[in-house]
């Protein structure tokens, strides 16, 4: 009901701001600020971009185009405080060696995620179908195995399999993700792209419906079973957000349903990234962090530090910009603000606490940890769910009795030291792994320190490579989501990860705040030459209504 109300004001203001503008935004609050001088400058207009991850470099190559395509002048800064380009698309090197990358983070997208999908092409970048035919798919629930599936793993459910066990639950569940996902990609076009509330934008297109609720409800009000829902669902929202069904939102359940054309980049997804940087025109600063911001003379002052790599002093440095852009979560930021310099600030949002643990062993999982006879044949990914009778106390203890929520057998990797055959495995954890649960899953003695582990002391473990991310959101049902502009010409991307959080989504926030940053400076330039206001400016324009009919 409201969501229509609000798409029939969308199309309103649409049809009478029309297309001259190009790309008038929807939300006019933003816009009707008196003009203040941050874009005055008569030279290129500068922007600060925070941070390098898929959000930052996407926001710098959209930059580049939009103000191409647009005669506006711009100047563009990437500050990162890692070494590297990607963030959590990043990858790390078995045995230390380059010929066999690993992805630590983000490692699957999915043929819907158009800017991944495009700028890999674009780039050249050779992109791989994830999941090998000779994986055996598990679904363990800390008891016993309810689903297995020989061939392809789980980015390739045997539909023929789910249907006889499940019946008609797969097929719902595939339905309603395609209409879920449909609405989604309206975000990517006109007149729902670009958006300066993605509130707004949700309501718009419905979608406040499948984010207020959780994934549970949303199955169950869509008659999909129970035990589909618990045993196939859970077992995608675990892999994938380390949260359940009870407490993950429907929205981003559908988005774990979506793994059609699952693919990975070969030698690491953050090549896209890096790509995207290198062809954008812009000035990339790794190892640099942006300590703080304040504002004098209507622009923003960005303090950063950085190690010179010689002497090993830290350098810090000033420098002021028009706009300013924070592409990662502002908690984790280390942020100075001046204070008043925001109008809205961010929630402190509670992010996952995920292990990722990397290694390589010769050896495979032992039958008996998962109560099997021995010799019987063990799976080589193992998602997790839980016993239909277990509720975790609270959603940060989701894991429940399988202790883990996945463990997978990535690929057959060389030891360099031995030249024998060995298996890279990943396995994710809400805790630090201990060589008691690895020697129990092995079945085999694993040394107690396995900082120190050798590709050729003859221990069990090889490589041992543990890492501990704040990965993504709690996805709480919810019915707003953060502001984008926290002030005027203070961006931020990270708001979208509590309506989806992937590699794509941090993307499209990219784009889209590119868009309108280039639109603030097409509406200075409007207003200079006209000499009149944007509320005027909208008052004269003539109504249009071809968009109208095209939806
Ligand atoms: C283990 C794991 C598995 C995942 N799996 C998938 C998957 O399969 N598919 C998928 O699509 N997504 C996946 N994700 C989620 C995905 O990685 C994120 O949603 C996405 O990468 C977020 O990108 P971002 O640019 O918004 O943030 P980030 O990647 O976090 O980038 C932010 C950057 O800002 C930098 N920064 C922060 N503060 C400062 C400062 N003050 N100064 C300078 N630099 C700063 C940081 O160093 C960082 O590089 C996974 C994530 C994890 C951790
Ligand atoms: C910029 O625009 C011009 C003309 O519109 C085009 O020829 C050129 O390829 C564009 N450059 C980039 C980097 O997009
Ligand atoms: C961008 O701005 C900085 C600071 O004014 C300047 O040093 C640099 O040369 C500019 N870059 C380009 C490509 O104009
Ligand atoms: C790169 O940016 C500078 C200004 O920042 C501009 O002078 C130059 O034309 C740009 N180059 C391209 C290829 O767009
Ligand atoms: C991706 O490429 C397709 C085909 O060229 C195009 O229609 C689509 O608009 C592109 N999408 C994005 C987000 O670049
Ligand atoms: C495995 O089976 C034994 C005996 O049937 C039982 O006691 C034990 O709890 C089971 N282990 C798991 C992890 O279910
Ligand atoms: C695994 O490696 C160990 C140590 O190098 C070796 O003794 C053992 O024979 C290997 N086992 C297999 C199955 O290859």
């Amino acid at each position: 009901m409201f969501a229509g109300c609000n798409l029939v004001l969308t199309l309103l203001i649409v049809s009478f701001v029309g297309q001259s503008h190009g790309f008038w935004p929807f939300t006019v609050s933003a816009t009707t600020d008196a003009p203040d001088t941050v874009y005055a400058d008569a030279g290129a207009k500068r922007i600060a971009i925070i941070g390098a991850g898929a959000a930052g470099s996407s926001t710098a190559y959209y930059l580049e185009q939009f103000a191409n395509n647009s005669g506006v002048a711009i100047n563009v800064t990437v500050f990162e405080r890692n070494s590297y380009v990607g963030g959590r698309t990043t990858t790390v090197n078995a045995y230390g060696n380059p010929l066999e990358p690993v992805e630590l983070g983000a490692s699957i997208f999915v043929e819907v995620n158009a800017i991944l999908k495009n700028a890999s092409h674009e780039f050249g970048l050779h992109a791989t179908e994830s999941g090998t035919e000779t994986e055996i798919l598990g679904i363990w629930n800390g008891k016993t195995f309810v689903y297995t599936q020989k061939e392809g793993g789980w980015k390739y459910w045997d539909l023929a399999k789910l249907f006889w066990k499940y019946g008609l639950a797969p097929y719902r569940t595939q339905r309603l993700m395609q209409t879920v996902v449909g609405k989604f990609l309206k975000l990517y076009e006109f007149p729902f792209f670009p958006f300066r509330s993605l509130s707004d934008r949700a309501l718009d297109l419905d979608l406040i419906s499948v984010t207020a609720q959780t994934g549970q409800e949303l199955l169950a009000k869509n008659s999909i079973g129970a035990s589909f829902a618990t045993d196939i669902v859970q077992a995608s929202t675990r892999v994938n957000y380390g949260q359940n069904i009870a407490s993950i939102h429907g929205l981003e359940t559908m988005v774990c349903m979506a793994i059609e054309g699952a693919m990975q980049i070969e030698g690491g997804n953050w090549q896209i990234f890096d790509s995207m940087l290198k062809t954008s025109n812009t000035t990339t600063l790794l190892n640099t962090a942006v300590d703080a911001i304040s504002k004098t003379n209507g622009r923003y002052n960005i303090k950063t530090s950085s190690e010179d790599s010689m002497t090993g002093e830290t350098l810090t440095n000033e420098e002021p910009f028009d706009t300013v852009v924070l592409a990662a979560p502002l908690q984790y930021s280390d942020l100075k603000l001046e204070k008043g310099l925001l109008k809205h600030t961010p929630d402190e949002i509670p992010y996952v606490k995920l292990h990722v643990t990397l290694f390589t062993t010769n050896k495979t999982f032992s039958p008996s940890f998962f109560n099997l006879t021995t010799g019987a044949e063990v799976p080589t990914t193992i998602l997790t769910t839980l016993p239909v009778d277990e509720v975790p106390e609270d959603p940060t203890k989701g894991v429940g009795s399988p202790g883990f929520f996945s463990i997978s057998t990535l690929r057959q990797v060389i030891n360099p030291a031995t030249l024998e055959q060995e298996y890279l495995y990943k396995i994710f954890s809400p805790e630090k792994l201990t060589s008691e649960f690895l020697s129990n899953l092995f079945g085999t003695e694993i040394p107690k320190d396995l900082s120190a582990v050798k590709a050729d002391s003859g221990e069990a473990i090889t490589w041992y490579y543990p890492k501990v991310w704040h990965s993504y959101p709690y996805e709480f049902p919810r019915v707003t989501f953060e502001d984008l502009e926290l002030a005027r010409g203070f961006y931020y991307t990270s708001g979208i990860e509590s309506f989806i959080s992937t590699m794509e989504t941090s993307a499209l926030m990219g784009m889209n705040v590119a868009q309108l940053i280039v639109n603030d400076y097409l509406q200075l330039l409007e207003e200079k030459a006209e000499g009149e206001t944007p509320a005027q400016a909208i008052l004269e324009e003539k109504p249009k209504n071809e968009h109208v009919e095209e939806l």
